[in-house]
């Protein structure tokens, strides 16, 4: 993996060739000690450790947005013994990371100053924009660093920051690199990152994208991963459709859900993810792993880059959630959609 100081053009000192002249030691170069695992070796910017924390690359990292998602893949970071920076709008759940080893930044211009990599996994593209261009993150970000930006944003809203970028801060390196798999996968470590951009910058991001998922999908250019995430999430809500009617039809032939439900049960048609869906819905359990106004948000993202007669399935979809939504679901997990048909 090559070091940082090549890309940044910048020379190290020998006692710690990971680090800038006159900054502070990074997390364990220098010392005898990391903070979860002995140190073995640091050599051209890796870090070799014993014990829980597996191999990186000394990257520092700022994470900005600490929802559902942020929150699990910082958390990941920080176990993954990468230096990591958060910051979110609402204090808590920064806080929350600091006492796990995070630094807390006070402002997203803060949390970047001095990271290599950052993260930005908030809702939508306006936040994003907000975040990078009124809140002087994208301003105060380190020269030559890469901004990774993983939040669910579709087409326009890619090529949207990606114009800010290259209007603002043509220096700095965006990756679109939205995820797949909703909170249990980010706590687990098992997302699937659908990245595209920059070939040159593709080794330098490993380490993280790799303590953030089990699989990194290179598809392109930028703007090639968010359309396969719209490929992918169009396809996650027929699923999560196809399960609420089937299971609302049963309701309304009369037969008990709990029949239903094993009747399903190891059926070729039921994927390990409606699998556990499914298993949610028969616990009436229906807190957020993926939100329905997520899940609407992202139906609508694909539409906006369609023919929307053509894809009129998706448009009467995109209609039914929104009508959920509107009578207060939105912050419930897409699944609630079940509920939703049987009254
Ligand atoms: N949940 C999933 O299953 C899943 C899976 C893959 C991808 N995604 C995508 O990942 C992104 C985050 O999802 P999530 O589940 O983490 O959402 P979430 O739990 O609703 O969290 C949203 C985050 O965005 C922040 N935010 C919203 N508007 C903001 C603004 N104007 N300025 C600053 N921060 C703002 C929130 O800050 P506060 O805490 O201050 O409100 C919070 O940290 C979305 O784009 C989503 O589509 C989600």
């Amino acid at each position: 993996m090559p070091c940082l100081a090549r890309y940044r053009g910048t020379t190290r000192s020998s006692a710690d060739p990971c680090r800038r002249p006159g900054a502070p030691a990074r997390h364990g170069c220098d010392s005898a000690s990391a903070t979860s695992g002995l140190v073995l070796r640091c050599r051209r910017g890796q870090l070799r450790t014993r014990g829980r924390q597996p191999m990186t690359d000394g990257l520092r990292v700022a994470v900005l947005g600490l929802g559902g998602m942020g929150q699990p893949m910082a958390a990941n970071l920080i176990r993954a013994g990468l230096p990591t920076v958060v910051w979110n709008r609402r204090p808590g759940p920064a806080q929350q990371l600091g006492a796990e080893g995070a630094e807390v930044a006070n402002s997203p211009a803060d949390a970047v100053r001095r990271a290599d990599v950052v993260i930005t996994m908030v809702t939508d593209a306006d936040a994003v924009y907000a975040i990078a261009a009124d809140q002087g993150m994208l301003a105060a970000m380190a020269e030559g660093a890469v901004w990774a930006q993983m939040s669910t944003i579709g087409v326009a809203g890619t090529e949207r920051i990606a114009q800010l970028v290259g209007e603002r801060r043509p220096d700095v390196v965006l990756l679109d690199a939205p995820v797949a798999g909703s909170r249990g996968p980010a706590a687990q470590r098992q997302l699937v990152i659908l990245a595209s951009g920059p070939e040159q910058v593709r080794d330098r991001v490993a380490p993280v994208f790799d303590a953030l998922g089990q699989r990194t999908v290179w598809a392109g250019p930028v703007g090639a991963g968010s359309r396969i995430k719209l490929v992918n999430n169009l396809l996650l809500a027929f699923l999560a459709e196809g399960i609420a009617e089937a299971v609302a039809l049963g309701a309304a032939l009369g037969l008990d859900r709990s029949a239903v439900l094993g009747a399903l049960q190891g059926s070729p048609l039921v994927s390990p993810w409606a699998a556990e869906k499914l298993d949610r819905i028969g616990r009436d359990e229906y807190g957020p792993q993926y939100s329905l106004a997520l899940g609407l948000k992202d139906v609508k993202l694909a539409l906006r880059e369609v023919d929307v007669d053509r894809f009129g399935v998706a448009g009467s979809l995109a209609g039914q959630w929104q009508r959920a939504v509107d009578r207060g679901l939105g912050d419930e997990d897409i699944t609630v959609i079940t509920r939703a048909l049987q009254r």
